[in-house]
């Protein structure tokens, strides 16, 4: 396996996590390269359950070397309480993870500020995950926010906190949100800054050497395409790259030492927080979540699901540049009678084979479904492409052509041998 990009191509929540686990195997370094702990990544090894936030899915393997990218943003008292939580369940942090000094901090007014700014929105909400992250990149954009780099020098830390603290309060206030204390922030800080300081380097430099030294790196893509900044649903949409480039931007690896894009989706579709879905379904909705599925991994959100939306997918290709795919939660068909895919929107009066941009657009768009049979029957159990039932084989060669990429892996299960290679 060469250097691989992983990509959502749907909203995020596509089973990356556990494709990640899979690819790790033959890969040396694992990137995390944007968003932040609004991500969440389910792993499942025999009956323990890992819920990675900001630290790649790759920290479940010894001797893999799990880089956390300058494109990420960090809330340092996140992250040490997931290093805490790994290291409780066995898993070794110290020597395999790698922190960018270059990374910018998600800080206790970013939470505040995302809070209030949703509260203020009402019905024209994002929906986000609340965890500071629109707030960060904006200040990461405006050049006013705090790296790693400054939180491992106390003084300047300190300096900019206070300048910053002074001004967030104001918004704050404006806000009618109660301004925050400056020491309280300084000293929770500084003592995660003492705790991270082993792992926080320049990763950039790291990287550059280990494709040097020929070793394989895997980039896992947090979120989806379409939650991309540029290119999802804005303003529905998180603030990072999340399509193929920012594996690049959020890493300081070049794009042509990238070898190959693949897209992760699942067999269906599915979204958390507002914004246009054109295939979503009650009926699919209601059955996903009767089986217990489809509930959010940080905030435990019940997710909206839809159909196959193939319009969507291809867009995903076109942008990330997907050449291969893996199919997810193929499992979670298994009871349908007549699968939908759709095929292309319908908006007034037109038939569009692309989304259109303006989100206002999109989510006046309609769903036009081709049908397929379903296979009725258990696909947990199948280990290669030829055990799965006929109708799902067909089912899946037909999403794959409509997407646009070569079929690479399909998943029936949380556990890693429910994987079938293609
Ligand atoms: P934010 O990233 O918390 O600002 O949220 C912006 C939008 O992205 C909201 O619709 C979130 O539900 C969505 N979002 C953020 N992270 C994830 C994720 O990991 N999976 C799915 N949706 C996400």
């Amino acid at each position: 396996m060469a250097n691989i990009v992983l990509v959502g191509a749907q909203w995020g929540d596509e089973g990356k996590g556990k494709i990640i686990d899979v690819l790790t195997g033959t890969s040396d370094v694992v990137v995390r390269s944007q968003g932040g702990n609004n991500a969440g990544h389910t792993i499942v090894h025999g009956r323990k359950k890992f819920v990675l936030r900001l630290i790649p899915s790759g920290i479940l393997r010894p001797n893999k070397v799990c880089v956390i990218g300058n494109g990420v943003v960090i809330d340092p008292i996140a992250l040490l309480g997931e290093i805490e939580e790994l290291r409780a369940q066995g898993v070794k942090i110290d020597g395999n993870l790698l922190i960018s000094d270059c990374a910018h901090l998600v800080l206790p007014y970013h939470r505040l500020i995302d809070e209030r700014r949703e509260q203020l929105k009402g019905k024209q909400k994002i929906g986000t995950t609340k965890r500071g992250i629109g707030p960060a990149y904006g200040d990461k954009a405006a050049r006013v926010g705090l790296r790693m780099s400054d939180l491992m020098q106390p003084p300047v830390f300190s300096a900019k906190l206070q300048v910053r603290v002074r001004d967030n309060n104001q918004i704050l206030r404006t806000f009618g949100a109660k301004p925050i204390s400056f020491k309280q922030v300084e000293a929770a800080y500084l003592e995660a800054g003492v705790k991270l300081r082993p792992f926080v380097t320049n990763t950039v430099v790291y990287l550059h050497r280990a494709l040097a030294a020929k070793k394989k790196i895997l980039f896992e893509g947090a979120q989806g395409t379409f939650l991309d900044l540029d290119h999802g649903t804005y303003p529905y949409v998180t603030s990072s790259n999340t399509t193929a480039g920012g594996a690049c931007t959020g890493s300081g690896v070049p794009p042509h030492r990238v070898d190959e894009v693949m897209g992760v989706m699942k067999a269906y579709t599915t979204r958390v927080g507002e914004g246009p879905l054109p295939s979503e379904d009650a009926g699919i909705t209601n059955m996903l979540h009767g089986m217990g599925r489809e509930f959010g991994a940080v905030t435990g959100r019940a997710r909206r699901c839809g159909w196959f939306d193939a319009v969507a997918t291809h867009f995903a290709t076109m942008v990330n540049g997907i050449d291969s795919l893996a199919v997810t939660n193929l499992d979670g068909l298994d009871s349908v009678e007549v699968i939908k895919i759709c095929t292309a929107y319908r908006l007034d009066g037109k038939t569009l084979d692309v989304p259109p941009s303006d989100h206002q657009a999109f989510a006046r768009c309609e769903a036009v479904y081709e049908e397929m049979p379903g296979w009725k029957c258990s696909t947990e159990k199948a280990r290669s492409f030829k055990e799965l039932p006929p109708a799902a084989r067909r089912y899946l060669q037909r999403i794959a052509a409509l997407t646009g990429a070569k079929l690479a892996v399909v998943s029936v299960g949380p556990h890693r041998d429910q994987t079938i290679h293609v």
